[in-house]
């Protein structure tokens, strides 16, 4: 199991990228989020994709298990906050922000009461097959009917290389949701070309793909 908190800790953290991503810039509309209104980010990290969002007006409210991480989203990106506990996590709250700083799979539908959509960028394809079917489990007992998710994945010859990041199948996307969620792929392509570390290892493609997914009312 990958231990993110040394990761953390020895600043071993590839995926974080400083660039806002631009699927998130360019499917965000699929959310039909409005302003004031609020979406979740579990296993955020630092992301700078919470920083756009909430200058779209979107609050956020993140998850994370590292306190490196969130510590150092508020103060790379200058903007002030307080710190609490609140059921066992401690809570990092700034304008228009709220990122509970503890274990995702600790948190219940009380902490997700505002949410309307949900933002997954490198946080399903980072967990391990048993972990992913865990944590979509998890997702769909903490949030409400009709949210929406914005879903970004990579899939590549997973006996290639290791993961994380996981390959993840459409198909696997399909049984992961399956019942409880609508699904649409809005974009995949091979995208070998820009990635070198891939290529280095002799991976034969990278497929990314972004998915829209909207939990369906039971
Ligand atoms: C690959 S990083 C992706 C971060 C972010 N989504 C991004 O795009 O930069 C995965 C993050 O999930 C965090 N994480 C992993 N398991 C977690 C858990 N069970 N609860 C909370 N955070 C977790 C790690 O500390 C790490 O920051």
């Amino acid at each position: 199991m990958t231990d993110w908190i040394s990761r953390w800790k020895n600043n071993r953290i590839g995926w974080h990228a400083d660039q806002i991503n631009s699927q998130l810039i360019g499917y965000l509309e699929n959310l039909d989020l409005s302003a004031g209104e609020t979406i979740f980010v579990p296993l955020c990290g630092k992301t700078k994709d919470m920083l756009y969002l909430l200058e779209k007006q979107i609050n956020v409210i993140g998850v994370e298990m590292s306190s490196i991480a969130v510590e150092q989203f508020f103060l790379e990106n200058n903007l002030s906050y307080s710190i609490s506990k609140m059921d066992g996590f401690i809570l990092y709250e700034g304008k228009g922000i709220r990122i509970y700083c503890g274990n995702y799979f600790d948190l219940e539908c009380n902490h997700l009461q505002e949410v309307r959509a949900v933002y997954d960028r490198a946080s399903l394809i980072a967990l391990d097959e048993e972990l992913r079917q865990k944590y979509v489990k998890h997702l769909n007992d903490i949030i409400a009917d009709d949210v929406r998710i914005l879903l970004l994945t990579l899939n590549y010859p997973q006996h290639q290389r290791s993961g994380p990041p996981f390959a993840v199948s459409r198909s696997e996307v399909d049984e992961l949701f399956k019942g409880s969620f609508h699904s649409r792929e809005l974009y995949c392509i091979n995208d070998i070309e820009n990635e070198p570390m891939f290529q280095n290892l002799g991976v034969d493609f990278v497929e990314k793909a972004v998915y829209l997914l909207q939990k369906v009312r039971v």
